[in-house]
């Protein structure tokens, strides 16, 4: 899988992309992501790529001449799924929506900055538009990190063990349940009996029956979906 990642601040992303699982997945060639300056396509001799929105009003915009020059220059070497695009007012990014992206070959991620990005980017050349939450952060960039993380872990070859992804939170709907290491006894408390019996199928009955708990208790919505 190839991720193609357009911000004005691609400093931002070097740490969360070489680090950890993300960093190995990239060495193992289980994916390629490339991070692109969008001021290196903007023909301003000051390498200015935003301005003032039309109609007036606070911020400034990021233009679509730069953005749009990138995109075809990329398109010009291979044929993206989905051109994304992360948004406070975008759709809700979840866990269906990384094991669905985690499928694909190329896709590229737009992070917008100041108020956002000229509205005809996302009008005639963004597929999908993306929100990691109900709150605004300083720009796309933290939420293209997460959305990278959430798709690149699912990638096979990114995670020694897969079905650790696949037993993860979310992945049915349903929360984890509580989990413990060694010791079996730490200051005093004890780690339930059943973990310690050996019987692997009343452990993963045991299992279901926290995960169904916890979330009743936690996140009765996701027993809704
Ligand atoms: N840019 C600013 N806030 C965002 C959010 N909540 N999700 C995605 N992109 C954003």
């Amino acid at each position: 899988m190839r991720i193609d990642i357009l911000t004005v601040l691609p400093e931002l992303l070097d740490s969360p992309f070489n680090t950890s699982i993300i960093k190995r997945a990239q060495t193992k060639n289980a994916v390629k992501i490339v991070v692109h300056d969008i001021r290196e396509y903007s023909q301003n001799k000051h390498k200015k790529v935003d301005d003032y929105m039309f109609g007036g009003g606070a911020g400034m915009v990021l233009q679509a001449e730069p953005i749009h020059r990138c995109i075809v220059a990329l398109q010009a070497e291979r044929t993206y799924d989905e051109i994304l695009y992360m948004t406070p007012d975008g759709k809700k990014f979840t866990q269906s929506s990384a094991n669905k992206l985690s499928l694909l070959q190329n896709i590229i991620i737009i992070c917008g900055h100041y108020k956002g990005i000229d509205s005809r980017i996302r009008e005639h050349i963004v597929t999908q538009e993306f929100s990691i939450g109900d709150y605004v952060i300083t720009g796309g960039e933290l939420a293209a990190a997460v959305v990278t993380d959430a798709i690149v872990r699912l990638i096979p070859g990114a995670m020694s063990d897969i079905s650790s992804a696949l037993n993860d939170s979310f992945q049915d709907n349903l929360l984890s349940p509580p989990i413990y290491t060694r010791p079996e006894v730490y200051n005093g408390w004890e780690v339930p009996k059943i973990l310690l019996s050996g019987n692997t199928k009343a452990i993963e009955a045991w299992h279901l029956e926290q995960s169904l708990a916890r979330t009743r208790a936690l996140r009765p919505d996701l027993l809704d979906e």
